[in-house]
């Protein structure tokens, strides 16, 4: 089996486990916090995953949500702050290979070299995001962008 074939049908697995946990859910935070873990634990080039909630007093900021991996002194990152920041000003998915180049970059922590964020849209609006750091640099293939796109699809379910 090729290599790309095994990477496939991993993240179908995890998309399917995914869908399942979302379509039990009773509790948001839990179900969340077991997406965290599960792409975590099950993704080697994964190092911290979460989700990062708009502010549901109107401010636009994220709210650090469940996650999986160190603690991160970012808790609240202004729309356009960071990678997160612009992703969810501009409502796109960031990825960023080499975080050193970047100007507009939070750090959480020197051993991260890639980024990944994903917004998570309901009806046409913002309502959170999953960022995922790597320690290794240019660690986000297309595969890894199309399937973190499907899960905040799915994910988006929830709110
Ligand atoms: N690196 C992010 C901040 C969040 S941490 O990665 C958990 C950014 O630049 O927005």
């Amino acid at each position: 089996m090729e290599l790309q074939d095994d990477k496939r049908q991993r993240f179908d697995f995890l998309l399917d486990r995914t869908e399942e946990m979302v379509e039990k859910a009773s509790d948001m935070e839990k179900t969340l916090i077991a997406i965290c873990n599960l792409l975590k634990d099950n993704c080697t080039h994964y190092d911290w995953v979460g989700f990062y909630l708009v502010d549901q007093s109107g401010k636009r900021e994220l709210v650090l949500g469940p996650f999986a991996g160190e603690p991160t002194e970012h808790v609240r990152i202004p729309f356009g702050k960071g990678i997160c920041g612009q992703a969810a000003a501009r409502k796109e998915t960031f990825i960023i290979q080499d975080v050193s180049t970047e100007a507009n970059y939070l750090s959480c922590s020197p051993k991260v070299k890639s980024e990944a964020v994903v917004p998570i849209i309901n009806a046409g609006k913002i309502v959170g995001e999953l960022d995922i750091d790597s320690h290794r640099c240019a660690a986000f293939t297309k595969e890894d962008e199309n399937f973190l796109n499907q899960v905040c699809k799915t994910v988006s379910k929830l709110f």
